[in-house]
This record gives structure tokens, C-alpha cells and sequence, in this order.
């Protein structure tokens, strides 16, 4: 069984597809610790209502980054986990952390990178009138939404799509991509090389 921490800053849909997932007797992963860096979010709720440890560590509490990730360091390394999901988690993570856990952090992106990397990827799709976007679950790396590509899934946009209507499109294959993704790593099905990664 993976022991999985989830870390969060906002709305938690993801951490909700998640738990859900991990409901089921047969999901090969559990969350054992939501950590947010803002106290007050919906993802904590939602958390706590499935009976899941929770910590806010706020960045803005720390003199400096590498504090800030100690403090990360420490609850992960407490809980135990062997995997780190980032779900709508708003910090970029240092080097050093991200050494410390080579092609275990996970992460989601709702475009197909390295398209539209960086904040605002289903807007920036739908401005620039892309005509396919998706979603893309990949390990985390030293670069900002660089990491290899675990799974991707495209979605077809139309002329007369609205953002709101692309948003939702985005958001329900998030919710299928992450805990899939998830399950494959906890069976132990992820292979990596560089930069291709293998689904056994
Ligand atoms: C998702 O669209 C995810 O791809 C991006 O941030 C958003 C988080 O949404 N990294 P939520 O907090 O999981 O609802």
C-alpha cells in the first residue's frame, strides 16, 4: 500500500478525486497527510471530512524557502509517505527538495506540455485558440512543469467552446488522470528512463 502526502493550496477537486479513489477496498494508494501552505482552504475541508491528517504550513511564516521545506520535509518524512502528490499546490519546490525525492513527486497540469506551462494553462489554451489541450500528470524535476510525462490526455476544442465549458472538460479528466496515475505508481507499474517513462 503507497502512503501518499497530497499537497494543496486552493479548491482540492483533485484531492477529492483522490480520496474517492482511495475509498475503494482494491485503490493500492492511501492518503496518509494533506499538507496546504494557506490555512483556510477548501481542500482542507474536504480533508478532514475524510478523516485525513492535515497540516498548514504557511510559507509566509518562514524567513526563508529552504526553512519553509524543512518544515515540508519534516511532516512528509512524520507520515511517512512515499509519495508526494502536488494538487493545485502554489509553491515551486527547490532543487534541493525535489532531489531529495527523485521521481516521486507527482503533478498535474491541465494542458499538454511543455505547451502552456505555468499558471492560467486552460486559458492561455483556449486565448490562443488551440485546437487540442489536455492534461498531463508528470514527475517533478528541478524545472517548473518540466518533469517526465507519466500520462497525457488530449481534449478536442471546438471554435464555439466557452472557457467555462473547456475548464470543465479539463478539470473531469484531471479528476480520471490522477488517481490512475496514482494507482500505477503504487503497483509499482511506473518506469523510468530519463525522460520516457514506461507504463508496465
Ligand atoms: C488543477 O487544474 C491542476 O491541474 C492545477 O491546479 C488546479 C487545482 O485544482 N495544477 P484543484 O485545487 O485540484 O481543484
Amino acid at each position: 500500500m503507497s502512503r501518499v502526502a497530497v499537497f494543496v493550496s486552493g479548491n482540492g477537486s483533485n484531492l477529492q478525486a483522490i480520496l474517492d479513489a482511495a475509498a475503494s477496498p482494491s485503490y493500492p494508494a492511501q492518503v496518509v497527510l494533506v499538507v496546504s501552505n494557506k490555512a483556510g482552504v477548501f481542500a482542507l475541508e474536504r480533508a478532514q471530512k475524510a478523516g485525513i491528517p492535515v497540516q498548514v504550513i504557511p510559507h509566509g511564516d518562514f524567513p526563508d524557502r529552504s526553512s519553509f521545506e524543512d518544515t515540508l520535509i519534516a511532516a512528509v518524512e512524520k507520515a511517512g509517505a512515499d509519495l508526494i502528490a502536488l494538487a493545485g499546490f502554489m509553491r515551486v519546490l527547490s532543487p534541493r527538495f525535489v532531489e531529495r525525492y527523485p521521481n516521486r513527486i507527482l503533478n498535474i497540469h491541465p494542458a499538454l506540455l511543455p505547451s502552456f506551462p505555468g499558471t492560467h494553462a486552460i486559458e492561455q489554451a483556449w486565448r490562443y485558440g488551440a485546437k487540442v489541450t489536455g492534461v498531463t500528470v508528470h514527475f517533478v524535476d528541478k524545472g517548473t512543469d518540466t518533469g517526465p510525462v507519466v500520462l497525457q490526455e488530449a481534449i478536442a476544442v471546438s471554435p464555439k467552446e466557452t472557457l467555462e465549458s473547456l475548464e470543465k472538460k479539463v478539470h473531469s479528466v484531471e479528476h480520471r488522470l490522477y488517481p490512475e496515475a496514482i494507482r500505477l505508481f503504487a503497483e509499482g507499474k511506473i518506469r523510468v528512463q530519463g525522460r520516457k517513462v514506461e507504463i508496465l
